[in-house]
């Protein structure tokens, strides 16, 4: 089977470089490897979401759904005294982040685990997410049922979308299921969209 990045256990050799970027105004040096999303740089569209949104403050507990190495997981506990919930179904994703997050000196904070590995009573501030398009309409929308269902009352959730990618079905689709979504940004071809709980 081809070695997507979106593999359970990628097959590929682990082979490891390292990504600058820059988020909300500070640097960071993330760990990346073979096997793993946007291993050459930081996303375009993550770049999109972390530049059109105000970083968050205060404390709280976040879950960054679809982590991959853990840009954003890692940013967020930075940026504020959170506990930030780090989800992927890619392993190697997932120890990327907890790489990350000790080189940015926030592992007590960011928890990189599996889906079925969040507790059951947990639920969320706000959710943060490039989510993973390339699942199919059905699996993307499971997956997003799922993690809405979590969110605390009052709770967010921010997402990046390819506008080509359906950003704006995806729009129309969150506000249908009751989680009323506006674009809150556009840029280089992404929408950024903004849900709340009902
Ligand atoms: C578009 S990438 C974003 C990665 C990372 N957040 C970033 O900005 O670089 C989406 C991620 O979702 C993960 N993914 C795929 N299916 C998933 C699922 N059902 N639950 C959680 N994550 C999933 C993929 O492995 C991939 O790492």
């Amino acid at each position: 089977m081809a070695d997507h990045y979106f593999s359970a256990e990628p097959g590929s050799a682990d082979v490891r470089r390292t990504v600058e970027a820059r988020i909300w105004g500070k640097p960071y040096t993330f760990t990346t490897a073979t096997g793993v999303f946007s291993r050459d740089r930081l996303d375009i569209g993550t770049a999109v979401l972390l530049r059109e949104v105000e970083p968050p403050t205060g404390s709280g507990t976040f879950l960054d759904l679809g982590c991959g190495y853990g840009p954003i997981a890692c940013a967020l506990a930075v940026e504020t005294d959170a506990t930030v919930w780090a989800v992927d179904v890619n392993t190697r994703a997932l120890e990327l982040t907890g790489v990350n997050a000790k080189a940015a000196g926030v592992a007590d904070r960011v928890h990189a685990v599996l889906p079925d590995g969040v507790p059951d009573e947990l639920r969320f501030d706000a959710i943060w997410s490039n989510p993973a398009i390339h699942i199919g309409k059905p699996e993307l929308h499971k997956m997003l049922l799922r993690w809405l269902a979590r969110l605390a009352p009052g709770g967010d959730a921010w997402l990046v979308v390819g506008k080509n990618l359906g950003g704006d079905s995806l729009q129309r689709w969150m506000t249908d299921q009751g989680y009323p979504c506006e674009r809150v940004g556009s840029a280089k071809g992404f929408r950024v969209l903004h849900a709340t709980t009902p």
